[in-house]
């Protein structure tokens, strides 16, 4: 079972640094100004315009860093985001992380679900609503199904690779992927902007 090897690499990712900590300080209210560029896909406050696009606001800003720094220098491919990602700076990364990352962000579960059937081999991590319980982890509260299975199977076939989701998507099927996507795409995420 994932459960007991979750552990182990837990250690080794809590060890790792991450792109973000080489990044300058960013700047919210540039990062505003930025975020021009992404609102047609991932609205001005990070709640998604398509299906195939995550929610990024209130995301830990490290975590939005390094997913930008990795679309810029090609370790993680996507036709729409790596375009856009080549044309930021360094301190464009900083700034529109920082925007995005200034949300608030609040998950609830349907009315018929409560936290005891959140999936077992993901809530250390993700929370049993989807809010992130670490700095280099997304939320997935509300992400759609598409988004949801499609990064895992990036993950399971080696399209989008990290030592500890690579190693935890190896052991789902697709039953298991379906399950979990259904899970966390149920939750209700309302996203506010900084105070
Ligand atoms: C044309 C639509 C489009 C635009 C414009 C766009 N994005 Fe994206 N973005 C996407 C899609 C689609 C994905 C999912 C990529 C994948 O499947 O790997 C994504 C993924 C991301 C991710 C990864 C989030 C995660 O949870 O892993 C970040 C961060 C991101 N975008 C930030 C931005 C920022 C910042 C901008 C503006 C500078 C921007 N995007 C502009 C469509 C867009
Ligand atoms: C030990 C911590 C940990 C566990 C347990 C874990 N994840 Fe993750 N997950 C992460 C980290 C860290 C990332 C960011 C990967 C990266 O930087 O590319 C991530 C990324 C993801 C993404 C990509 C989301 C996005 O916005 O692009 C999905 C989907 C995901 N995890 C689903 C799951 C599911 C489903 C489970 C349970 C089967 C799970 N994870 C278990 C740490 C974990």
């Amino acid at each position: 079972m994932i459960r007991t090897s979750i552990l182990v690499l837990g250690g080794v990712f809590l060890a790792s640094t991450t792109w973000a900590q080489e990044l300058p300080e960013g700047d919210p209210e540039a990062g505003r100004k930025v975020a021009g560029m992404c609102r047609t896909c991932h609205g001005l406050d990070g709640f998604a315009k398509i299906p195939i696009a995550p929610h990024i606001g209130g995301e830990p800003v490290d975590y939005l860093a390094a997913q930008l720094a990795a679309f810029r220098e090609g370790t993680r491919e996507h036709e729409m985001m790596s375009v856009v990602a080549r044309g930021l700076s360094d301190q464009n990364i900083s700034d529109v992380a920082a925007w995005y990352s200034a949300h608030q962000v609040n998950a609830e579960l349907p009315t018929d679900a409560d936290e005891s059937g959140a999936p077992e081999q993901c809530s250390a991590c993700h929370g049993a609503v989807g809010l992130s319980e670490l700095e280099d982890a997304p939320h997935l509260a509300g992400e759609t199904n598409i988004y949801i299975e499609t990064q895992l199977k990036a993950f399971r076939s080696g399209k989008r690779t990290h030592d500890v989701m690579t190693a935890i998507a190896l052991e789902l099927s697709d039953e298991d992927i379906r399950a979990v996507a259904n899970w966390y795409a149920a939750v209700k995420l309302e996203i506010s902007a900084p105070e």
